[in-house]
């Protein structure tokens, strides 16, 4: 070692960082990790770097032509958490806003385009087990289990095994019919929930392969499984789960397109397709954030209102619950996520003058249907937000409140597109409303407890 005093740090494409000290010096990403010693830093420009020595000062040079560049040093003016939320007030609103990249950082290194395969490191020795599998069972809670939900309709659709999917409450305790066989898939961003961690172990008893997907890689969860899928979305602090939702979906996407493919029930032309589709949607998620003003000026109707209902078909029926269970966690208030056909056999008894309802009725094969159960409601007062997605044809149905439209996508894209509204609207509600976002009443981040 020539300079055993000397430290390097170069910036190329990801941020760079240096805390300057008191005779010490940091290197970090962001100022985050040493803004509990020194508020002065210096932000490096992609190729330059810098050289630090002790008892010298900073030295900052191009790696191009090794030209010296004088360093601005910046005093910061906000404080730790100020910084973690990256200039937003709240991490939820930070973390809604991360997605387009989130999205990017679950697919990079997965989606080998130029070699037209995906790569799942984890679980490539152990496709034959997904291959084989008579069913895949899903376990998980909350959030995680809406995400189990949306998969059931594209693994079915895409693989064509049958798929169920539990409360891992429920599942753990009620002596369930598996055999090994069947494929275990474990949901959870903590890694750490008490009862999904429960309904594995119940698996790995029954001699089942075990799969989570989890945010947390040294999680309990992570750690009792055969196999781990990373979501890989970063820290989620914000009680309400969002990006790591789109992760979990995104992940199981992924793995749906990749079983798919290798048991031929896509052929190659279709696989690059949707391959392609999928590497354009931090784009398009970025592009449908910007229905946030919109959403806030109408939030006001949701977080007043006694009670709201969500209504979806197929894949929009579990974004539906998610939408719900967002309201109500944050807002306090009543909200269900029911399916748009079911409405008739119970719930339309709950529609009155002014009762506030979202309508998710993408372009599909479900469309005109939804539209018309929308009309079942609106005909007895309720005040409808159709969330849909861009086409060149208008929607023609009549007497809807307010209208969002997303952007355009292939159908099995769309949850990822109709979840950011619903959680744009969950945030504005609450905030409207003076509430505690990040941290709501009565719940923690992580159920470690029954
Ligand atoms: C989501 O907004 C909730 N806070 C909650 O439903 C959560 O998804 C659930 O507790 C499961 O957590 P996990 O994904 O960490 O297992």
């Amino acid at each position: 070692m020539k300079k055993p005093n000397e430290i390097v740090a170069a910036r190329l494409g990801s941020p760079l960082a240096i805390g300057v000290g008191e005779g010490e010096f940091f290197i970090a990403s962001d100022a985050s990790p040493f803004l509990e010693y020194t508020n002065n830093a210096v932000y490096l420009e992609d190729e330059e770097m810098a050289i630090i020595s002790l008892h010298n000062p900073l030295n900052i040079r191009k790696i191009k032509d090794d030209r010296l560049v004088s360093p601005y040093v910046q005093e910061l003016k906000i404080n730790l958490e100020q910084i973690e939320k990256g200039g937003y007030d709240h991490f939820m609103l930070k973390e809604i806003f991360e997605q387009p990249h989130a999205i990017k950082d679950t697919y990079r290194g997965r989606l080998l385009t130029d070699e037209g395969i995906i790569k799942m490191a984890g679980i490539e020795d152990h496709m034959a087990k997904f291959l084989n599998a008579n069913r895949i069972i899903i376990v998980a809670c909350g959030t995680s289990w809406h995400a189990g939900l949306v998969a059931e309709y594209i693994i079915e659709e895409l693989v064509r095994v049958p798929v169920e999917v539990e409360y891992a409450s429920e599942f753990r305790y009620r002596n369930p019919v598996i055999d090994n066989s069947d494929v275990v898939i474990a949901i959870s961003q903590s890694g750490e929930t008490a009862d999904t961690f429960a309904a594995l172990e119940l698996c790995k008893k029954n001699k089942m392969k075990t799969l989570s997907i989890v945010n947390v890689v040294e999680s309990s969860i992570a750690r009792n499984s055969d196999l781990v899928l990373p979501i890989h979305c970063g820290a989620e602090i914000g009680v309400a789960s969002t990006k790591a939702f789109t992760g979990q979906m995104l992940v199981l996407y992924i793995l749906t397109l990749k079983i798919s493919f290798l048991k031929k029930n896509i052929d190659k032309n279709m696989f690059e397709k949707k391959i392609k589709e999928l590497k354009k949607l931090p784009k398009l998620i970025k592009a449908t954030l910007s229905v946030e003003s919109e959403i806030e000026n109408i939030s006001n109707t949701f977080a007043n209102a006694k009670g709201s209902m969500f209504l979806g078909r197929g894949f929009a029926y579990p974004i539906a619950m998610e939408g719900a269970l967002k309201l109500k966690e944050l807002c306090y208030v009543h909200a269900e996520g029911y399916p748009a056909g079911e409405m008739k056999h119970g719930p339309l008894a709950l529609i009155e003058e002014g009762i506030p309802v979202v309508v998710l009725a993408p372009r599909d094969k479900y469309y005109e249907k939804t539209l018309s159960n929308m009309q079942e409601v609106i005909s007895r007062g309720a005040k409808v937000l159709l969330i849909s997605n861009k086409s060149k044809d208008e929607i023609s149905s009549e007497n809807v409140w307010k209208t969002i439209e997303v952007e355009k996508t292939s159908d099995e894209l769309l949850p990822f597109l109709l979840t950011l509204p619903l959680q744009i609207l969950a945030f504005h509600s609450a905030k409207n409303k003076g509430y505690d976002i990040d941290k709501p009443r009565n719940l923690a981040k992580s159920v470690t407890v029954e």
